[in-house]
């Protein structure tokens, strides 16, 4: 049997990050079913430089910087499913995490992750779930991912063996009870993209976004009426 591979995304800079050690716990519980590989990555272990605004990458589909973060993007486009898991810093999602963000920015444009299935989790002291994993949600939706539920842990009040049990549980059942790849936010962003790009043809209609002009003009997304059937083609591409 071929094992799926989930991958987690720790956003922390700290070499001791609580969030990941709560997520290697995770890592354990869903590796016992033997039947998915899990691997976490903390940011902080990687040298990530800041986006640096230059939108190179709307208009050839490449990021200029040239560092770390192309072993991450790799892993992403290998695995089956994304947790991306944040800790709380100022009720809201961490600077590492939110220039991870940024540095994908050119892929939510094209629904990079299409086809992926995620999960989302926020880490806190008590306070700033809902803001986290609201950024966290849309975010992971907008790059293509079908986000199946939203995980928190709080520190002063959660049982770490008792909520990563429950937490890894969770997570295997909504995997094994998902239907298809689509969901209603997915097919609104796939709708407004295709009609946002649909005959613009010039560089001129889109300022420096040509590359995405070519991306969803090609002829097979424009034959596609809907989310799923984009997601189904592109399976079969990936295929190839
Ligand atoms: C800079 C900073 C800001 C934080 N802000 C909050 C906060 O707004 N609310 C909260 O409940 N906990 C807050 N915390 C606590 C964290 O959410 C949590 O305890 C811990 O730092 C997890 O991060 P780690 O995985 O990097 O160890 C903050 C921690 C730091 C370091």
């Amino acid at each position: 049997m071929i094992m799926k591979k989930i991958l987690i995304v720790v956003g922390s800079n700290n070499k001791c990050s609580k969030t990941k050690k709560f997520m290697e716990n995770i890592k354990k519980n869903i590796e016992n079913t033997n039947k998915y590989i899990v691997e976490i990555i903390l940011l902080g272990d990687y040298k990530i430089e800041f986006c640096k605004g230059c939108g190179k990458c709307f208009s050839t589909g490449e990021c200029s910087i040239v560092d770390e973060f192309i072993f991450i993007k790799e892993k992403m486009i290998s695995s089956e499913f994304i947790i991306l898991a944040s800790p709380v810093y100022l009720n809201s999602i961490t600077g590492a995490m939110k220039n991870f963000f940024d540095r994908l920015a050119y892929w939510n444009h094209l629904m990079m992750m299409s086809g992926k299935l995620g999960f989302v989790l926020s880490f806190t002291g008590l306070t700033g779930i809902e803001e986290t994993n609201y950024f966290l949600r849309i975010r992971s939706s907008e790059l293509g991912i079908k986000v199946l539920d939203s995980f928190y842990f709080i520190e002063k009040i959660d049982d770490i063996d008792y909520k990563s049990h429950l937490i890894s549980k969770k997570v295997i059942e909504s995997i094994e009870c998902n239907y298809g790849h689509s969901n209603y936010n997915l097919e609104e962003n796939f709708n407004y993209y295709k009609e946002f790009y649909c005959n613009k043809t010039t560089v001129e209609d889109l300022g420096h976004s040509d590359n995405e002009i070519k991306f969803w003009n090609q002829d097979w997304i424009k034959k596609v009426n809907s989310y799923q059937e984009f997601v189904m083609e592109i399976n079969k591409l990936r295929r190839k």
